[in-house]
């Protein structure tokens, strides 16, 4: 059998080697020269000047986004594990998914393809905002749904005006019923995503402590400072979250590099990578209802008890 492969092998034509040049001096002066280092560092270790937001008045949700236009950085399980925790201890929570995708649905078990009114719904006829809610498993969580009709929502909006404020009409006449409503965003910070913090009095960041869990981070700050200036002066940042940690050399410098960027606001503890919380979608469950004992069942539990205290849903609400 090896033979055989062996002599496959050989029929192959072999590709020309590379040229293997080392050019040893460039290579030193590399080394010793500090200032590329330095520059890069600075870049990235510069705190990130964003502000807190302010307590909500009573009588309203409090409109939370969790966003950051980098891909799988755990967003979705942020919203889905929080919200479902919150709902949980008594808090009236909205869910709204802003994202095509429609991950929320699927994580607590709901089918999607037999919803008619959903996030698109809220963002074209703000007036059927009501309709566009659906109960979910959860006592006190409901959800509005986003499928593949918001794709394609950014170029209906195009030519409109006020399309930035599309989403915040929508949920204008919801914010009595709920006591928080939570917002996941698309790895991107098109229209959609600005309507969410154009209608938000806040947002959580989720990071991901892997290498080039920075980049980018300066071009939110930058959008959140932004549309502060211009469409929504009250959007501050509640916490900055680190998800997928592992206890290896490199997470731990990625997570003391975000806490040197974001100075106070990263919000403990961290979100251990976890195989638990990867399967509990696949089971339409939340972690605390999956696994509640896991490493991530615990982790979620505990940060979502920290955003309780930090939002002040104390127990008046259980
Ligand atoms: N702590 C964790 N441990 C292990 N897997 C995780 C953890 N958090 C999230 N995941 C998994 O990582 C993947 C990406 O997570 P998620 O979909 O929440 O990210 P996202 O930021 O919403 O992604 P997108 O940018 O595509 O919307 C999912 O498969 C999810 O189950
Ligand atoms: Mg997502």
């Amino acid at each position: 059998m090896g033979e055989s492969m062996r002599g496959e092998e050989n029929s192959i034509p072999a590709a020309a080697p590379a040229p293997f040049v080392i050019d040893v001096e460039f290579v030193e002066e590399e080394i010793i020269s500090p200032e590329p280092q330095e520059v890069g560092q600075a870049q990235i270790r510069e705190p990130l000047d964003l502000p807190r937001a302010a307590p909500t008045p009573k009588g309203r949700a409090r409109v939370v986004t969790v966003i950051n236009q980098k891909g799988g950085v755990a967003k979705t399980t942020t919203v889905i594990n929080v919200a479902a925790h919150l709902a949980i201890q008594g808090v009236k929570v909205l869910v709204i998914d802003c994202d095509a995708q429609g991950n929320c649905a699927t994580g607590y078990g709901i089918d999607k393809s037999r919803i008619n009114y959903g996030t698109r719904t809220l963002m074209v006829s703000p007036e059927d905002a009501i309709r566009a809610r659906h109960a979910t498993a959860i006592e006190n969580l409901h959800l509005i749904v986003a499928d593949r009709k918001l794709v394609g929502i950014e170029e209906e909006l195009i030519s409109q005006l006020g399309r930035e404020r599309r989403l915040a009409e929508g949920i204008e006449i919801l914010l009595p019923h709920y006591d928080l409503i939570l917002i996941d965003t698309p790895p991107s910070l098109g229209l959609v995503s600005i309507n969410a913090l154009v209608a938000s009095d806040a947002v959580v960041i989720p990071v991901q402590t892997e290498y080039f869990a920075l980049e980018g981070l300066a071009l939110l700050s930058s959008t959140i400072r932004e549309i502060r200036r211009r469409l929504n002066p009250k959007l501050g940042v509640d916490a900055v979250i680190l998800t997928m940690h592992a206890p290896t050399l490199l997470n731990g410098q990625v997570a003391s590099q975000v806490r040197e960027t974001f100075p106070d606001l990263v919000l403990d503890p961290p979100i251990r990578r976890n195989i638990r919380i990867a399967e509990a979608p696949s089971h339409g469950t939340p972690i605390h209802i999956h696994a509640p004992k896991s490493a991530g069942g615990q982790d979620y539990l505990h940060l979502s008890n920290s955003l309780m205290k930090l939002w002040n849903f104390g127990e008046d609400n259980g």
